[in-house]
């Protein structure tokens, strides 16, 4: 690939909008960042290569959405119709709704459909400069049903230029044939499920949902001692629902990160402080099941814990496909600053999945995945709800997604089509 300098563009190369460089320049090689600064510092050995001039239009780093579930069957408007008349969540999920209707949908789906649903979902993701995306099982919980899910998401990243990580969730919820028997269902998440998975290379990671309506601590911590036995990395959807205590022991299990933590306690964040572990806040489920609970942000962040946003992206709880409507979410309802939505969503989302080296961050020697933004600021970002932004998607140097520009029928021209057709 030819060498390129990126100038007439104002740089955020961390995510953080306090370390921005107005008028800057990016000199890319080989798919990869050869030197970043101020234009006019342009060291001599770039000046004769080709220029791109980008018109004073903001560039971050490609967003990274580390906490997903895009891979499913169906959708749960039905439930959303019936919370709106009164029922909450958790009682829909006691009655053998919630999650488990989304694995009998997914266990009938066949992997050409759960491919086109997940790409219809992807996609709009993708348009808005989304560079990485996590994405789990946890609708199978049967073993074929898990596989089939995982490599759905190896066959996303195979089609579409986005490196997408999974996460095997077989500790999601307990199967109906399992029931009264979640000790015999961890056991063969533990001895059959993961180890079957992992050695076909479908798991960059573990996750459980330890909660009263997921499974108890005792058993997270099988399913992380059997990602341990594994060398697998794990994650925790932690505190969501209730305070269980999951973040410590993710953190005493080294987590790279947990996940919802509306109900997180200072034992917890310090726990997760000391571990490392990011706490991936994710707003939009706040928001679409009425949480009013809100995450112990002012203890995140006396503590130093590491902030993500994330979609979740789901069929119960937040069916969402844009991860800038969550910057708008996080700071509108948990108050969060445009530096940590931004952080959020780039470098610490990169921590988030042990990307940190390869994600998230704009730096000599790292590969140019960048947005080019059509904003006038940064806050724009986080401002806006539901309107393109990203005016061009560059990945490994190359411009993989460009906005369409015009692409409507004008008034004038509509007589050539019947009106109705
Ligand atoms: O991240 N909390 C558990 N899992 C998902 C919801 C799954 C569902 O309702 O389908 C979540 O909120
Ligand atoms: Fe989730």
């Amino acid at each position: 690939m030819s060498d390129l300098v990126w100038q007439h563009l104002n740089l955020c190369a961390s995510g953080d909008p306090d370390d921005t460089i107005v008028d800057a320049a990016l000199a890319v090689r080989d798919g990869r960042i050869a030197w970043l600064g101020a234009a006019r510092e342009l060291p001599r050995e770039y000046s004769a290569w080709p220029r791109e001039a980008l018109g004073g239009a903001w560039v971050t780093p490609s967003l990274v959405d580390c906490h997903t579930h895009l891979v499913y069957g169906g959708n749960r408007a039905d439930e959303f119709a019936l919370r709106l008349a009164g029922a909450s969540y958790e009682e829909i999920a006691r009655r053998g709704g919630g999650i488990l209707s989304t694995v009998r949908a997914t266990r009938e789906a066949d992997e050409d459909a759960l491919f086109a649903s997940a790409a219809a979902r992807l996609e709009p993701l993708l348009a808005e400069g989304v560079g990485a995306i996590e994405i789990k099982s946890g609708y199978g919980l049967e073993l074929n049903a898990e596989r089939k899910m995982l490599r759905v998401a190896r066959a996303l990243a195979r089609r579409y230029p986005v490196s997408i990580y999974t996460t095997f969730l077989g500790a999601h919820a307990l199967p109906q044939e399992y029931a009264g028997r979640a000790d015999a269902y961890i056991d063969e998440v533990c001895e059959r499920m993961l180890p079957a998975l992992a050695d076909e290379g479908l798991v960059d990671a573990v996750d459980v949902f330890c909660e009263r309506i997921g499974f108890t601590l005792a058993q997270s911590e099988r399913v992380f001692e059997a990602a341990a036995r594994r060398g697998l990395p794990v994650k925790m959807h932690a505190e969501q629902l209730s305070l269980a205590g999951g973040a410590a022991l993710a953190a005493r299990y080294r987590a790279l990160s947990a996940d919802h933590l509306e109900f997180l306690d200072e034992a917890g964040v310090q726990a997760m402080k000391v571990a490392g572990t990011v706490a991936v806040l994710l707003p939009g489920a706040y928001y679409f099941i009425r949480e009013t609970q809100l995450p112990p942000i002012d203890l995140l962040r006396r503590h130093g814990v590491p902030i993500a946003l994330a979609t979740d992206s789901n069929p119960g709880t937040s069916p969402a496909t844009s991860l800038l409507a969550m910057l708008n979410l996080g700071c509108t309802l948990f108050r969060l600053t445009l530096p940590e939505v931004l952080q959020g969503v780039t470098c610490h989302a990169a921590r988030a999945l042990g990307q940190s080296e390869r994600h998230g961050r704009l730096a000599p020697g790292r590969p140019a995945d960048f947005v080019v933004w059509q904003v006038g600021s940064l806050a724009e970002l986080a401002y806006w709800i539901g309107r393109p932004l990203a005016g061009r998607v560059v990945r490994a140097g190359a411009t993989i997604y460009r906005a369409p520009t015009a692409p409507w029928l004008r008034t004038d021209e509509r007589a050539a089509f019947p009106e109705g057709a």
